[in-house]
């Protein structure tokens, strides 16, 4: 924290030092979240809340009124239990999830709508120094749609930038989804990186033209954190389409193996740009988030590592095995998994077809993957988001090439737009909603499951939480030190997510009978600090000697058993 302070710090030194002309420029509002946070909050919430619950309001045709019965408000219709269908007219709502295709469907969507020629970002490569231009530049440009801020810095003293481009771009807007990319953590897998720069322009100067565009601007917040290992990159060359040079940061880390992990303890030190991006998904609730890759081309989702792994610590013979084993490692989340990832592919026409890059490297169904099944790896940044704060990942492998010719990005740009954006649209499907108590405070760190899947989330600091879930009928259990376990009822539609607020009710000192003895540990890792000071280090299994391997043999035929025996 300490060291976040002062990186903080010298950010904001160096923006305001930094020449801009607009006074409300990016510059001025750079850092602004971590600058709340170390002034210790939030100003002037309450008209924020306000604002945004109306807002809500109109956007969320379902309800689901506590306890447990789903209605619908602004209209007739509703969702009527026994046909199970969803019959509300819902009107005000834009595009929606399925919207874009209208809007954006191919190459000349938006044909006829020339951006502002100021606005053109050329399709070459962006150093870091052209990159850092490039972005402030738009944020003072666009002070109403993005926000510039830094999360830290790399081994060699770059800032980790990261841009956020959404209607509210200094302030989570209450109830609605914050979600992430993150490119270049490998510094020459480049395609990635020119792509959240060209994704940036796009969303800002579509904002005003394209009406799905709008309404996801104006319903989530998008933060894009172009490059992850900044030092990696300037050390990569163009044109090389494989190899190491570039990949690590600038201490020889492979980021991609520097998080901590689920299966396996992680031994590696934790470096600067690693450090940051947790600090990072340890301070905003992400729903949904991308890391953006090359070499391949494929949407790979979690597990990346498999419960194999701890046996293999001891024989080397094992890794060699496991490393040709192939074998699934799948989440108790693995339809929503393969939903997501299959919204990047089927949207994108090349991954889409599922071939090989080239003679010899695997050829995925459907262009996607399942992590380990692909090759296990430990310490990978997916897995870690979803484990220790549910928010759902997918590794986007967007080139055969890691570093085309600049030439090629056009191509790649046509490619992607469809699916960067309908991917982040998908943070508006499952449930999402409110935990309070009896007078409508909001509870945070209430820890919550949806029955079946267990790997928990928790609520924010305003009650709120998300999850993305399919069409269905769920079971949500909640669970708050001093407040009754709940378990209430929803339904999810394809249409529109489910809006399930839930009321906790004191526990009083006899009810201590009642509060479910295994609920927390049920809940896995779950996010937040609870699971740091609880888990992280070691590794919650990590003292359990290797003979355990019946648990993890048995983790496809029921993960539930495997969660609570590691964390009973
Ligand atoms: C930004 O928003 C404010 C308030 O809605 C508005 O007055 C102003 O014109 C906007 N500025 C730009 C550059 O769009
Ligand atoms: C859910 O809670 C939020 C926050 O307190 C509130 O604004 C919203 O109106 C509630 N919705 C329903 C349907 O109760
Ligand atoms: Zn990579």
């Amino acid at each position: 924290m300490q060291s976040l302070l002062v990186a903080v710090a010298v950010a904001l030194v160096a923006a305001s030092a930094a020449a801009v002309a607009s006074a409300k420029s990016a510059d001025a509002t750079d850092d602004l979240y971590y600058r709340q946070q170390s002034l210790g909050g939030l100003g002037g919430l309450g008209q924020v809340e306000d604002a945004a619950v109306d807002a809500e309001a109109s956007a969320d045709p379902i309800t689901a009124s506590d306890p447990s019965l789903l209605r619908s408000v602004g209209g007739p219709g509703g969702y009527n239990p026994n046909s199970g269908s969803y019959q509300g007219a819902y009107q005000g709502y834009q595009p929606g999830l399925a919207g874009y295709q209208a809007s954006a469907s191919g190459a000349d969507a938006t044909a006829g709508i020339p951006a502002p020629a100021h606005d053109q970002l050329d399709f070459k490569y962006h150093n870091y120094e052209k990159m850092t231009k490039y972005l402030r530049t738009t944020s003072s440009r666009y002070p109403n749609l993005t926000a510039l801020y830094s999360i830290g810095k790399s081994v060699q003293g770059r800032d980790l930038w990261v841009m956020v481009v959404s209607a509210s771009p200094y302030e989570h807007m209450i109830g609605k989804p914050d979600v992430k990319y993150v490119a270049n953590m490998h510094g020459n897998e480049a395609v990635g990186r020119e792509l959240m720069l060209h994704l940036v322009q796009y969303l800002v100067n579509s904002y005003s033209t394209d009406p799905y565009i709008k309404w996801l601007l104006d319903n989530t917040r998008i933060h894009i954190l172009p490059s992850m290992n900044p030092d990696g990159f300037e050390v990569s060359r163009e044109g090389q389409c494989d190899g190491g040079q570039g990949r690590y940061n600038a201490r020889g880390f492979d980021l991609n193996r520097n998080f901590p992990d689920y299966f396996k303890q992680n031994n590696k030190r934790g470096q600067p740009e690693t450090d940051a991006v947790k600090e990072w998904t340890s301070k905003i609730q992400f729903v949904l988030s991308g890391g953006l890759h090359g070499g391949a081309l494929v949407a790979s989702y979690p597990f990346d590592n498999t419960p194999n792994s701890r046996m293999c610590r001891s024989t080397p013979l094992c890794s060699v095995f496991q490393n040709y084993a192939s074998t699934p490692s799948l989440t108790p989340d693995d339809d929503v998994f393969k939903h997501l990832a299959l919204t990047y592919s089927s949207n994108h026409p090349v991954m889409s077809r599922g071939v090989a890059c080239k003679a010899g490297t695997p050829a995925f169904s459907r262009g996607i993957t399942n992590g380990a099944e692909w090759y296990p790896l430990t310490g990978g940044m997916q897995d870690f988001n979803y484990v220790w704060y549910g928010c759902m990942e997918v590794t986007l492998e967007l080139s055969c090439c890691k570093f085309p010719p600049a030439s090629e990005l056009p191509k790649f740009w046509e490619e992607n737009r469809v699916s960067l954006v309908k991917f982040l649209a998908e943070a508006h499907r499952g449930v999402h909603g409110f935990v309070m108590d009896e007078n409508g405070n909001p509870v945070e760190k209430a820890a919550l499951k949806v029955k079946g899947r267990d790997v928990g989330f928790q609520t924010t600091k305003y009650g709120e939480f998300w999850r993305i879930l399919l069409p269905g009928v769920y079971k949500l259990e909640v669970y708050a030190e001093g407040y009754l376990p709940r378990e209430v009822d929803l339904m999810v539609v394809e249409q529109h997510p489910t809006l399930l607020n839930v009321t906790l009710h004191p526990a009083k000192r006899n009810d201590n009978l009642y509060r479910h003895p295994t609920v927390g540990d049920r809940l896995g890792p779950g996010p937040g600090p609870s699971y740091h000071s609880q888990h992280s280090a070691p590794a919650p299994h990590s003292s359990k000697p290797a003979s355990d391997g019946g648990i993890f043999s048995s983790i496809t035929s029921g993960f539930n058993n495997f969660v609570s025996n590691i964390f009973g």
